[in-house]
């Protein structure tokens, strides 16, 4: 398949370039901003047909969750309008759409794994920006699916476990809290999973459908921190403390692991978290892994 991935120098993008090799059968259009502006309508409609593109992979987005609550103008352009613009286009080219969600468009009330048809409830700009994508999507009437994903980390970019290997070569005493409970995600797992659907949509074609996909498990991010420093030898001592004591300008769910039922069935693997973990850790530490 001829394939444009958008937001192409983010954490998923780079992972989605970084495995891309693996799949000679596709052919891979990397593109981001400034010159493929997801909110810029004409130039995703040429970039789409000068290129015969067959399937969108959006990995643009506005992802500051703190910074949202004080830009929402800005989240809701690139997070609402950019995600109807390429359904837009993806419906007027016969192109597939595969669209990127989040686990923060849930309120994280319950305690049992979230399934795609559980009721949202977001509780921050950035959470409400991508569920009003999600809905435009799906308004939008082109074929493909949005995966919903959480806590993403990769060797790109700025994320967790990176902040944590930076601060553990600092610090000795780190306090993280332990009352969210999620599951992280290997963004290269994610760009795995994103290409197996993207054989199913092509023989199957059906409408959009909604996916959860993280790694398995469940952990806290306190738990997450403890192993990261734990695999990557850092004789770091990890507090553990409650949100309040953490205040952040987003509100994030206290719970939100995805149940991943559905993508499994579609054929997708999903590996255990910590197996995930390792294997970024061998690529972040180069092989100096204990
Ligand atoms: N990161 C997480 O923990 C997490 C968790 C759950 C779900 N997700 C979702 O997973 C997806 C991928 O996230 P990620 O962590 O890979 O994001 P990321 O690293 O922030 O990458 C997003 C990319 O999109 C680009 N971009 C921003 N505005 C754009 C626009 N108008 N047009 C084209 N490109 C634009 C960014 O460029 P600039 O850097 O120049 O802005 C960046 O290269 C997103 O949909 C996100 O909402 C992420």
């Amino acid at each position: 398949m001829k394939i444009l991935v958008t937001g192409g120098n983010g954490q998923l993008g780079s992972s989605l370039r970084k495995i891309s090799g693996e799949y000679p059968q596709h052919a891979f259009l990397f593109t981001d901003m400034p010159e493929a502006d997801i909110t810029d309508k004409g130039c995703m409609s040429r970039l789409v047909s000068d290129n015969g593109i067959e399937l969108i992979i959006n990995c643009a987005a506005y992802t500051a969750v703190d910074k949202a609550e004080s830009q929402p103008e800005l989240a809701a352009k690139i997070n609402i309008d950019g995600a109807r613009i390429l359904a837009e286009v993806a419906r007027e080219h016969e192109a597939f759409l595969i669209h990127i969600s989040t686990d923060y468009v849930f309120g994280g009330e319950g305690c049992h794994p979230l399934k795609e048809e559980d009721a949202t409830a977001p509780i921050g700009v950035y959470g409400r920006t991508k569920r009003a994508g999600e809905e435009a999507v799906v308004a939008a009437g082109c074929r493909g699916a949005i995966i919903r994903t959480a806590w993403l980390y990769s060797e790109f970019g700025g994320n967790f476990v990176k902040t944590m290997l930076r601060l553990g070569s600092q610090r000795d005493n780190l306090n993280v809290v332990y009352d969210q409970i999620g599951t992280p995600t290997y963004a290269t797992d994610l760009a795995r999973a994103i290409l197996v659907l993207a054989e199913k949509l092509q023989q199957e074609r059906p409408g959009m459908e909604i996916y959860h996909f993280s790694n398995e498990g469940a952990v806290s991010w306190y738990d997450f921190a403890q192993a990261i420093f734990e695999l990557s030898g850092l004789a770091v001592r990890v507090g553990a403390i409650e949100t309040e004591q953490y205040p952040t300008p987003a509100r994030r769910p206290a719970y939100s692991v995805l149940s991943k039922e559905k993508i499994k069935a579609a054929g997708v693997e999903v590996p255990y978290w910590r197996n995930s973990l390792i294997e970024c850790l061998h690529i972040l530490l180069q092989g100096t892994l204990n």
